[in-house]
């Protein structure tokens, strides 16, 4: 098998069918993109058959669908299922873009000298995505699939994937595996391979906070009267300490606590303050006390305020007391931490905080649960390994920050360990306009997966 020499020949192929992808705006929040995104299900559902994939479906959901297939050579080999998304966040602020997010150009940055892909989803997660469909190309034409495969593509995962859950109840058998295998991650640089070995869980709510009946006059009433903004703007500041910590009761509760040894290895990860700050263009860092800048990214957990508004905010100036003020609230979690419980526990604090002037209602939004994995599952040995054949150098265990919350329920339902080999790099502005991703990253992703699948069926023998 000779993935490098197969690439070198189909290369302006491998990009441009990827082009068409990302052409498709398969938007999965906006209800406006409901015919794209079922569009780009149908693409992927024909390029699979167009490959050879068998038992192609387009599973209809309560959302957005999920494309299935598979590829099952031997019952005694062992079967690694594929996951992805085709789904997309939305492009907004359309205006900050420097070309149309749905139609990819290819433009070098200093970090991507050999070009990369500026598009919504180029990297999370059609590129990273459509590298696995490349992979099983190469497979195929350069000795064979090594196992069996099936993949599992779903368009919900930027809106929490609600429907993917009872899906794998509901499909249990069908989707049996030995692991699971996801490029929707990152690692650290691109000549710094890593495999991420944990991801964090979520809890997400929205505040409402009501004041006075109606907007008032600020004058007649100023003064006399709580202002849910000025309100909600203080219970907010109070959800963390001078020390930088949380301060919902019992936030902390159970949390894991990482040994001195995994803190010792995650520091001899390459990671440059300097250069952080540089390249989201901020003069000091901020975060919890006692742990670093990598560490509070990764094993702590964390809450921030995404969006906050009520009152008025059009042209001129309005004279009010609104009468109410919102903001909608992320917690990511850690080992140790459930998002249900943590969810109830943010309510109960928020309450409890409420000066009687006004009243609150907390909304929970979707959720998610951690997850870790050890670098000793043969799956992390055979991806391993795998990059030290294309890169020339073992892949670094990293815990990221962001979440993927299907992986703990794949665990919990399928009773099968996710390998999260990514191949985005953080500076790829995922959800943020100008999203690109490296055609180096693109190439020598499809260049690694096939040795995963042959190292793999090694090392389950
Ligand atoms: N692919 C990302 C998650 C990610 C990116 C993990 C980079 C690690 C490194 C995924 O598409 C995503 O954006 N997840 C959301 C959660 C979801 C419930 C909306 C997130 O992390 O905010
Ligand atoms: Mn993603
Ligand atoms: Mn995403």
């Amino acid at each position: 098998m000779n993935p490098k020499s197969f690439i070198d020949k189909h290369k302006e192929r491998m990009l441009n069918e990827l082009f068409e992808l990302l052409r498709i705006p398969s938007i999965s929040a906006d209800p406006a993109y409901n015919k794209q995104v079922a569009q780009c299900a149908e693409h992927i559902a024909v390029h699979m058959k167009d490959l050879g994939i068998r038992n192609v479906n387009i599973y209809p959901t309560k959302g957005h669908p999920i494309v299935y297939g598979d590829f099952l050579v031997d019952p005694d080999l062992p079967t690694v299922l594929v996951y992805g998304h085709y789904d997309v966040q939305p492009a907004d602020p359309i205006e900050l873009w420097d070309n149309d997010p749905f139609d990819p150009i290819i433009k070098t940055t200093d970090i991507h000298p050999e070009g990369a892909i500026f598009a919504r989803g180029a990297c999370d997660d059609k590129g990273q995505m459509f590298m696995h469909l490349k992979a099983f190309e190469i497979l195929q034409a350069e000795g064979g699939v090594p196992c069996n495969v099936k993949f599992m593509i779903e368009g919900e995962e930027e809106v929490g994937s609600s429907n993917l859950g009872p899906f794998l109840t509901e499909h249990k058998d069908m989707l049996t595996c030995d692991t699971i295998l996801i490029s929707d991650t990152g690692m650290i640089a691109n000549d710094t391979p890593s495999i991420t070995t944990g991801l964090r869980g979520l809890s997400y709510v929205e505040v409402e906070v009501t004041g006075p009946n109606r907007d008032l006059h600020s004058g007649l009433y100023g003064g006399a009267v709580a202002n849910p903004i000025n309100i909600l703007t203080q219970m907010v500041a109070s959800l963390h300490n001078e020390k930088g910590e949380i301060t919902v009761e019992g936030f902390y509760d159970g949390v894991e606590i990482v040994s001195d040894k995994e803190r010792a290895l995650m520091a001899q990860a390459p990671f440059s303050q300097g250069a952080f700050k540089k390249s989201i263009g901020i003069s000091d860092v901020w975060g919890e006390e006692g742990y670093s800048t990598p560490e509070r990214t990764s094993i702590r957990p964390t809450l921030d305020v995404n969006g906050i508004w009520g009152g008025y905010i059009g042209e001129g100036a309005k004279t009010v007391i609104p009468s109410k003020a919102y903001a909608k609230i992320s917690m990511r979690l850690v080992p140790g931490q459930d998002p249900d419980a943590i969810t109830e526990k943010f309510t109960q604090h928020f309450i409890n905080i409420a000066p009687a002037s006004v009243s609150v209602k907390v909304t929970p939004h979707h959720g998610g649960l951690p997850y870790v994995t050890q670098s000793t599952d043969p799956a992390y040995q055979s991806a391993s390994a795998a990059y030290e054949t294309t890169f020339g150098k073992p892949a670094l265990p990293v815990r990221s920050g962001g979440s993927i919350p299907i992986v703990a329920l794949f665990e919990q339902i399928l009773g099968a360990k996710s390998i999260l080999m990514g191949f985005g790099l953080d500076s790829d502005a995922i959800h943020s306009p100008n999203e690109h991703y490296g055609v180096f990253n693109y190439f020598k992703g499809i260049e690694t997966i096939p040795y995963f699948y042959h190292n793999y069926v090694n090392q389950m023998k």
